[in-house]
Protein backbone atom coordinates (compact mmCIF):
# COMPACT_ATOMS: atom_id res chain seq x y z
CA UNK A 1 0.00 0.00 0.00
CA UNK A 2 1.51 3.22 -0.91
CA UNK A 3 0.66 6.21 1.70
CA UNK A 4 -0.33 9.45 -0.16
CA UNK A 5 1.33 12.67 0.90
CA UNK A 6 -1.61 13.91 3.29
CA UNK A 7 -1.29 10.38 4.79
CA UNK A 8 2.20 10.63 5.20
CA UNK A 9 1.86 13.81 6.85
CA UNK A 10 -1.33 12.75 9.33
CA UNK A 11 0.99 9.61 10.67
CA UNK A 12 4.27 11.56 10.74
CA UNK A 13 2.56 13.85 13.18
CA UNK A 14 0.84 10.85 15.40
CA UNK A 15 4.04 9.08 15.81
CA UNK A 16 5.97 11.97 16.45
CA UNK A 17 3.01 12.84 19.15
CA UNK A 18 2.89 9.19 20.20
CA UNK A 19 6.54 9.29 21.41
CA UNK A 20 5.57 11.65 23.94
CA UNK A 21 2.53 9.92 24.95
CA UNK A 22 3.88 6.48 25.36
CA UNK A 23 7.06 8.09 27.31
CA UNK A 24 4.46 9.88 29.51
CA UNK A 25 2.48 6.81 30.07
CA UNK A 26 5.53 5.41 31.55
CA UNK A 27 5.43 8.13 33.96
CA UNK A 28 1.58 7.94 34.94
CA UNK A 29 2.07 4.10 35.55
CA UNK A 30 4.91 5.12 38.49
CA UNK A 31 2.44 7.67 39.71
CA UNK A 32 -0.20 5.66 40.15
CA UNK A 33 1.11 4.99 43.42
CA UNK A 34 2.07 8.54 44.82
CA UNK A 35 0.08 10.15 47.31
CA UNK A 36 -0.91 13.33 44.38
CA UNK A 37 -1.51 10.64 41.29
CA UNK A 38 -1.06 11.54 37.85
CA UNK A 39 -4.00 13.99 36.93
CA UNK A 40 -1.71 17.36 36.42
CA UNK A 41 0.77 15.10 34.72
CA UNK A 42 -1.80 13.76 32.35
CA UNK A 43 -3.23 17.09 31.77
CA UNK A 44 0.47 18.18 30.87
CA UNK A 45 0.67 15.24 28.80
CA UNK A 46 -2.04 16.01 26.84
CA UNK A 47 -0.87 19.06 25.96
CA UNK A 48 2.25 18.73 24.89
CA UNK A 49 0.90 16.00 22.44
CA UNK A 50 -1.49 18.53 20.70
CA UNK A 51 1.66 20.96 20.73
CA UNK A 52 3.36 18.20 18.87
CA UNK A 53 0.56 17.20 16.18
CA UNK A 54 -0.46 21.14 16.02
CA UNK A 55 3.01 22.18 15.06
CA UNK A 56 3.84 18.98 12.87
CA UNK A 57 0.16 19.97 10.75
CA UNK A 58 0.88 23.67 10.48
CA UNK A 59 4.25 23.23 9.43
CA UNK A 60 3.24 20.37 6.58
CA UNK A 61 -0.25 21.80 5.73
CA UNK A 62 0.13 26.00 6.72
CA UNK A 63 -3.34 28.05 6.47
CA UNK A 64 -5.96 24.94 7.60
CA UNK A 65 -7.73 25.96 10.26
CA UNK A 66 -8.50 23.03 13.88
CA UNK A 67 -10.77 22.20 16.03
CA UNK A 68 -8.63 20.67 18.95
CA UNK A 69 -9.74 19.50 22.32
CA UNK A 70 -7.50 21.56 24.18
CA UNK A 71 -6.67 25.01 22.07
CA UNK A 72 -10.54 25.09 20.91
CA UNK A 73 -11.25 26.48 17.09
CA UNK A 74 -8.38 27.55 15.46
CA UNK A 75 -9.21 29.90 12.47
CA UNK A 76 -6.93 28.90 9.25
CA UNK A 77 -6.39 31.06 6.59
CA UNK A 78 -8.07 28.00 4.05
CA UNK A 79 -11.46 28.25 5.14
CA UNK A 80 -12.09 24.92 2.95
CA UNK A 81 -9.67 22.74 5.40
CA UNK A 82 -9.84 21.43 9.05
CA UNK A 83 -8.64 18.91 11.22
CA UNK A 84 -9.91 17.84 14.11
CA UNK A 85 -7.55 16.57 16.95
CA UNK A 86 -7.98 14.79 20.29
CA UNK A 87 -4.54 14.44 21.21
CA UNK A 88 -5.20 11.54 23.71
CA UNK A 89 -8.56 9.50 23.67
CA UNK A 90 -9.41 7.70 26.35
CA UNK A 91 -7.92 9.84 29.11
CA UNK A 92 -9.86 7.94 32.16
CA UNK A 93 -7.70 4.51 31.05
CA UNK A 94 -4.92 6.21 30.58
CA UNK A 95 -5.09 8.19 34.11
CA UNK A 96 -5.21 4.70 35.56
CA UNK A 97 -2.48 2.98 33.78
CA UNK A 98 -4.70 0.67 31.26
CA UNK A 99 -3.14 0.49 28.09
CA UNK A 100 -6.15 1.58 25.78
CA UNK A 101 -5.96 5.12 24.25
CA UNK A 102 -4.97 6.73 21.56
CA UNK A 103 -4.59 9.94 19.10
CA UNK A 104 -7.30 10.90 16.52
CA UNK A 105 -6.84 13.33 13.63
CA UNK A 106 -9.35 14.02 10.98
CA UNK A 107 -9.56 15.78 7.80
CA UNK A 108 -12.59 18.01 7.02
CA UNK A 109 -12.97 19.53 3.35
CA UNK A 110 -15.72 21.57 2.78
CA UNK A 111 -17.85 20.04 5.22
CA UNK A 112 -16.94 16.51 4.32
CA UNK A 113 -14.89 14.60 6.18
CA UNK A 114 -11.96 13.12 3.93
CA UNK A 115 -9.12 11.66 5.57
CA UNK A 116 -8.37 9.96 8.81
CA UNK A 117 -5.38 8.60 11.61
CA UNK A 118 -6.27 6.95 14.63
CA UNK A 119 -3.48 5.70 16.38
CA UNK A 120 -2.66 3.51 19.56
CA UNK A 121 0.62 3.78 20.84
CA UNK A 122 0.88 0.83 23.31
CA UNK A 123 -0.51 -1.60 20.94
CA UNK A 124 1.47 0.17 17.83
CA UNK A 125 -1.87 0.26 15.31
CA UNK A 126 -1.90 2.95 12.85
CA UNK A 127 -5.71 3.08 11.68
CA UNK A 128 -5.57 5.00 8.49
CA UNK A 129 -8.80 6.12 5.90
CA UNK A 130 -9.00 8.29 3.05
CA UNK A 131 -12.05 8.87 1.06
CA UNK A 132 -12.19 6.35 -1.91
CA UNK A 133 -9.47 4.69 -0.56
CA UNK A 134 -9.87 2.10 2.04
CA UNK A 135 -9.67 1.80 5.49
CA UNK A 136 -5.93 -0.22 6.85
CA UNK A 137 -4.44 -0.74 10.53
CA UNK A 138 -0.67 -1.27 9.73
CA UNK A 139 -1.06 -1.81 5.95
CA UNK A 140 -3.47 -4.31 6.33
CA UNK A 141 -7.38 -3.76 4.59
CA UNK A 142 -10.06 -3.78 6.84
CA UNK A 143 -13.37 -5.21 6.35
CA UNK A 144 -16.64 -4.89 8.89
CA UNK A 145 -17.51 -7.80 10.52
CA UNK A 146 -20.01 -9.89 8.80
CA UNK A 147 -22.03 -11.23 11.22
CA UNK A 148 -25.99 -10.33 10.70
CA UNK A 149 -27.14 -11.22 13.72
CA UNK A 150 -27.56 -9.00 16.63
CA UNK A 151 -27.27 -12.06 19.19
CA UNK A 152 -23.66 -12.48 17.88
CA UNK A 153 -22.63 -9.45 18.47
CA UNK A 154 -20.61 -7.50 20.72
CA UNK A 155 -21.96 -4.06 20.59
CA UNK A 156 -19.56 -1.82 22.46
CA UNK A 157 -21.00 1.70 23.86
CA UNK A 158 -19.88 4.97 25.68
CA UNK A 159 -21.72 5.78 29.19
CA UNK A 160 -22.85 9.89 28.96
CA UNK A 161 -21.92 11.09 32.34
CA UNK A 162 -24.41 10.51 35.29
CA UNK A 163 -25.20 13.97 35.71
CA UNK A 164 -26.01 14.50 31.80
CA UNK A 165 -29.31 14.77 30.18
CA UNK A 166 -28.36 11.44 28.26
CA UNK A 167 -27.76 9.74 31.25
CA UNK A 168 -31.37 7.63 31.97
CA UNK A 169 -32.34 7.54 28.28
CA UNK A 170 -29.02 5.49 27.98
CA UNK A 171 -29.48 3.22 30.64
CA UNK A 172 -32.76 1.91 29.25
CA UNK A 173 -31.06 1.39 25.75
CA UNK A 174 -28.11 -0.77 27.12
CA UNK A 175 -30.56 -2.75 28.89
CA UNK A 176 -32.63 -3.00 25.79
CA UNK A 177 -29.04 -3.61 23.83
CA UNK A 178 -27.89 -6.45 26.77
CA UNK A 179 -31.66 -8.21 26.36
CA UNK A 180 -30.73 -8.75 22.59
CA UNK A 181 -27.01 -8.41 21.80
CA UNK A 182 -23.97 -11.53 22.66
CA UNK A 183 -22.64 -8.92 24.86
CA UNK A 184 -21.58 -5.18 25.38
CA UNK A 185 -18.30 -3.75 25.69
CA UNK A 186 -17.24 0.04 27.32
CA UNK A 187 -13.48 0.18 26.16
CA UNK A 188 -13.38 3.54 27.34
CA UNK A 189 -11.85 6.11 23.94
CA UNK A 190 -13.91 6.66 21.36
CA UNK A 191 -11.78 7.07 18.26
CA UNK A 192 -10.64 3.18 19.23
CA UNK A 193 -14.41 2.19 19.39
CA UNK A 194 -14.67 3.51 15.55
CA UNK A 195 -11.37 1.90 15.05
CA UNK A 196 -12.43 -1.66 16.13
CA UNK A 197 -15.96 -1.09 14.29
CA UNK A 198 -13.85 -0.14 11.45
CA UNK A 199 -11.65 -3.65 12.07
CA UNK A 200 -14.47 -5.73 13.09
CA UNK A 201 -13.73 -6.33 16.13
CA UNK A 202 -16.95 -5.08 17.29
CA UNK A 203 -20.01 -5.49 15.08
CA UNK A 204 -21.44 -1.85 16.20
CA UNK A 205 -21.32 1.14 18.48
CA UNK A 206 -23.22 3.51 19.94
CA UNK A 207 -22.58 6.87 22.15
CA UNK A 208 -23.82 10.15 22.60
CA UNK A 209 -23.01 13.84 23.67
CA UNK A 210 -19.60 13.31 21.72
CA UNK A 211 -17.48 15.75 20.45
CA UNK A 212 -15.98 16.22 16.91
CA UNK A 213 -12.47 15.19 17.69
CA UNK A 214 -13.90 12.25 18.95
CA UNK A 215 -15.17 10.69 16.10
CA UNK A 216 -13.99 12.57 12.74
CA UNK A 217 -11.07 10.13 12.04
CA UNK A 218 -13.50 7.02 13.30
CA UNK A 219 -16.24 8.32 10.86
CA UNK A 220 -14.14 8.03 7.54
CA UNK A 221 -12.70 4.67 9.15
CA UNK A 222 -15.85 3.11 9.98
CA UNK A 223 -17.46 4.05 5.96
CA UNK A 224 -13.94 3.17 4.27
CA UNK A 225 -14.37 -0.17 5.68
CA UNK A 226 -17.71 -1.03 4.62
CA UNK A 227 -19.87 0.10 7.20
CA UNK A 228 -22.53 2.46 8.12
CA UNK A 229 -22.13 5.12 10.32
CA UNK A 230 -25.66 7.82 11.20
CA UNK A 231 -26.31 9.54 14.52
CA UNK A 232 -28.65 7.69 17.34
CA UNK A 233 -31.48 9.00 15.61
CA UNK A 234 -30.41 7.81 11.98
CA UNK A 235 -29.44 10.98 10.72
CA UNK A 236 -26.87 11.18 8.35
CA UNK A 237 -24.56 13.79 9.87
CA UNK A 238 -22.80 12.94 13.34
CA UNK A 239 -20.50 15.59 12.98
CA UNK A 240 -23.38 17.82 13.71
CA UNK A 241 -25.77 15.98 16.07
CA UNK A 242 -22.87 14.71 18.18
CA UNK A 243 -24.17 11.34 18.70
CA UNK A 244 -23.14 7.99 16.22
CA UNK A 245 -24.65 5.03 15.79
CA UNK A 246 -22.33 2.17 13.43
CA UNK A 247 -21.28 -1.25 12.23
CA UNK A 248 -22.04 -3.50 9.04
CA UNK A 249 -25.17 -3.06 7.48
CA UNK A 250 -27.07 -5.17 9.47
CA UNK A 251 -26.53 -4.92 12.81
CA UNK A 252 -26.58 -1.53 12.76
CA UNK A 253 -30.04 -0.98 11.12
CA UNK A 254 -31.01 -3.49 14.26
CA UNK A 255 -29.13 -1.60 16.42
CA UNK A 256 -31.02 1.62 15.60
CA UNK A 257 -34.59 -0.11 15.70
CA UNK A 258 -33.59 -1.06 19.15
CA UNK A 259 -32.46 2.40 20.27
CA UNK A 260 -35.87 3.84 18.99
CA UNK A 261 -37.88 1.37 20.42
CA UNK A 262 -36.02 1.89 23.98
CA UNK A 263 -37.06 5.63 23.62
CA UNK A 264 -40.49 5.07 22.91
CA UNK A 265 -42.63 6.91 26.10
CA UNK A 266 -44.56 4.12 27.85
CA UNK A 267 -48.23 4.24 27.62
CA UNK A 268 -49.70 1.56 29.31
CA UNK A 269 -53.42 0.85 28.35
CA UNK A 270 -54.07 2.38 32.20
CA UNK A 271 -52.22 5.73 31.29
CA UNK A 272 -54.45 5.91 27.84
CA UNK A 273 -57.17 5.61 29.72
CA UNK A 274 -59.49 9.04 30.53
CA UNK A 275 -59.59 9.86 35.07
C1 LIG B 1 -13.69 10.43 26.01
C2 LIG B 1 -13.57 9.00 25.54
C3 LIG B 1 -14.70 8.15 26.07
C4 LIG B 1 -16.05 8.73 25.72
C5 LIG B 1 -16.15 10.18 26.19
C6 LIG B 1 -15.02 11.00 25.60
P1 LIG B 1 -11.39 11.75 26.28
O1 LIG B 1 -12.69 11.23 25.43
O2 LIG B 1 -13.58 8.92 24.15
O3 LIG B 1 -14.66 6.84 25.57
O4 LIG B 1 -17.03 7.97 26.34
O5 LIG B 1 -17.38 10.72 25.78
O6 LIG B 1 -15.11 12.34 26.04
O7 LIG B 1 -11.91 12.69 27.33
O8 LIG B 1 -10.75 10.56 26.86
O9 LIG B 1 -10.60 12.44 25.23
CA1 LIG C 1 -8.95 13.86 24.82
CA1 LIG D 1 -11.93 12.12 23.29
Amino acid sequence: MIRSPLMTVMTDAVIKAARSLKRDFGEVENLQVSRKGPGNFVSAADHRAEKIIREALEKARPGYGFVLEEGGVVEGTDATHRWHVDPLDGTTNFLHGIPHFCISVGLEREGQIVAGVIYDPVKDEMFIAERGKGAYVNNRRLRVAARRDMADSVIYCGLPHFARPAHPRFLLELSSVMAVSGGVRRMGAAALDLAYVAAGRSDAYWERDLQTWDIAAGIILVREAGGFVTDCEGGDDPMASRSICCGNEAVHRELLAILRQANRPVTTAAAARPA
